[in-house]
């Protein structure tokens, strides 16, 4: 607010006819919050959004969406180009440290990104008390929240060095802990970092080379890496990168913040839908059985949804589904792949579900993880890994937040802590009904003493 404007506020009259003014906040894009930080000291109400649809929960200058323009910015430049024109590092650097580097910080981010790949040879054994037919998501949870016992000075979340440091250490080694889950999973030898290789063709080839042969690292298909990394790396606040602040406002080890994160992505109406849509894929198993897929899509007293269509934010078009389609498009034309039956299936559910009436006025357009999926299976990434890759990508976005969090909680702390509304019973006398105890048993006269001194003592008045 300017100096000397008036704040404006909005008027809510509470069910005894009292009037509160409640102050309006406006955001860099103009958007309008009612400020209620003071609503529930000040007249003991509290408001009530499960799923946030309504609320704002921190202010953030990293990532911008507008859902029904299908824009997607971070740090203010959009995606598209930064997908199409920059590198993996560049826009890492941007959301991290707030600007694209110049030569001498695009060199030594580089170098960081580079020398902080390797993991201790002790965290590489954590991989083999894992089961054989373990998940690699679930490997991810753990390995990723292991790194907080190599790390502990990493604690000292009030340290911005530190924090810093964090974040490299995070990005860095992501690629490395997903590969070794999907080597060690799969009994094959596991390949080190190689420090001449760039963010996305290291991967490929820690998941790809053998020790024994040489191993190319195919330059088309290590940029359509990096562009589906490009555009998973953010998305403001998500339920994941809600999961990664909330854990970091109780100044939690950042390896364990970015351990929860991955734990919030797993699920499949988040950054699971690019294995949900392939296993969908499978399941409709062929082009003539689409009308019947997309008929049960639309049958409410059906559980089954088309997975990657709709967004909880987008509601015209994802911007990162039209470059992944694009990308899509390149790699399937690169390796000359014009028979994959899945990948038929894609493309017909594609065309039928986008020219649907059910579909197009709900603005359920195919998402990101659709086209994703398509460009990961096509790379030879197997199914189970597809969301492995989207926590390496959107760790950068999960640290540049957790960062972001931080700092402001040095300033002013918070931890996250939201209210409930209550549905249970109110306070009742414990009189378990097995046989031992008894109505009248001494566990029930007991527990009736301790109401009477519960009863007569003064109750705090907001819960811990
Ligand atoms: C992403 C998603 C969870 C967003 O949900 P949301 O914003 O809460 O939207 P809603 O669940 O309120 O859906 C709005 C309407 O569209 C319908 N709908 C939403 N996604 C649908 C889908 N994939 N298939 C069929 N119908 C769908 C809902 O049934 C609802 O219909 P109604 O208005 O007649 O009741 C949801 O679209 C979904 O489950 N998509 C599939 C999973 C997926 O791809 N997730 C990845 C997201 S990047």
């Amino acid at each position: 607010m300017e100096n000397g404007a008036k704040q404006e506020t909005a008027k809510i009259v509470l069910p005894d006819g009292t009037e509160i003014e409640v102050p309006l906040l406006q955001d860099a894009s103009g958007a309008k919050f009612l400020d209620i930080r003071k609503l529930q000291p000040s007249t003991g109400l509290c408001t009530f959004d499960p799923g946030f649809t309504s609320t704002g929960s921190c202010d953030s200058s990293i990532t911008y969406i507008d859902g029904l323009k299908g824009v997607l910015l971070y740090r203010g430049y959009d995606v598209e180009q930064l997908a199409e024109c920059g590198d993996f590092n560049d826009s890492a650097h941007l959301l991290l440290h707030g600007e694209l580097p110049t030569a001498e910080q695009k060199a030594a981010f580089d170098r960081d990104l580079t020398l902080h790949s390797l993991v201790h040879e002790q965290l590489i054994m954590f991989y083999r008390g894992f089961k054989h037919d373990a998940h690699p998501m679930a490997i991810m949870v753990g390995v990723a929240g292991a790194l907080s016992a190599f790390y502990a000075n990493a604690a000292d979340v009030g340290n911005p060095q530190q924090r810093l440091h964090s974040c490299i250490r995070l990005i860095a080694k992501m690629p490395t802990l997903a590969a070794l889950a999907y080597r060690t999973a799969t009994g094959l030898p596991i390949i080190y970092p190689r420090n001449d290789l760039g963010y996305a063709a290291r991967f490929l080839h820690m998941m790809f080379a053998f020790p024994t042969q040489p191993y190319n690292v195919d330059p088309v298909l290590s940029r359509a890496l990096e562009k589906t990394l490009i555009l998973h790396m953010d998305h403001e606040q998500n339920a994941s990168t809600s999961t990664v602040r909330t854990a970091g406002s109780s100044h939690a080890n950042p390896f364990a913040c970015i351990a929860s994160g991955i734990a919030a992505l797993w699920g499949p109406a988040h950054g699971g839908a690019n294995e949900a849509v392939l296993r969908m894929l499978e399941e409709i198993g062929s082009p003539e059985r689409i009308p019947a897929a997309v008929a049960r899509a639309k049958d409410k007293k059906d559980p089954f949804r088309l997975m990657g269509f709709g967004h909880r934010v987008y509601k015209s078009f994802d911007p990162r589904a039209r470059v992944m389609r694009r990308v899509a498009h390149e790699v399937l034309a690169h390796l000359n792949i014009t028979s994959d039956p899945l990948l038929e299936i894609a493309m017909e559910l594609e065309r039928v579900a986008t020219h649907d009436p059910y579909f197009v006025q709900r603005g359920l357009y195919p998402n990101v993880d659709f086209y994703s999926g398509i460009v990961l299976r096509a790379l030879g990434v197997p199914v189970s890994m597809f969301t492995v890759l989207f926590a390496v990508a959107r760790t950068v976005g999960w640290v540049a937040q957790w960062n972001e969090m931080a700092a402001q909680q040095q300033i002013a702390p918070k931890i996250s802590r939201p209210r409930q509304m209550y549905t249970g019973h109110m306070q009742r006398e414990f009189a378990p009904p097995h046989a031992d105890a008894g109505a009248d048993g001494p566990a029930v006269q007991a527990s009736r003493e301790i109401t009477k001194q519960v009863s007569s003592r003064e109750r705090p008045s907001i819960a811990s």
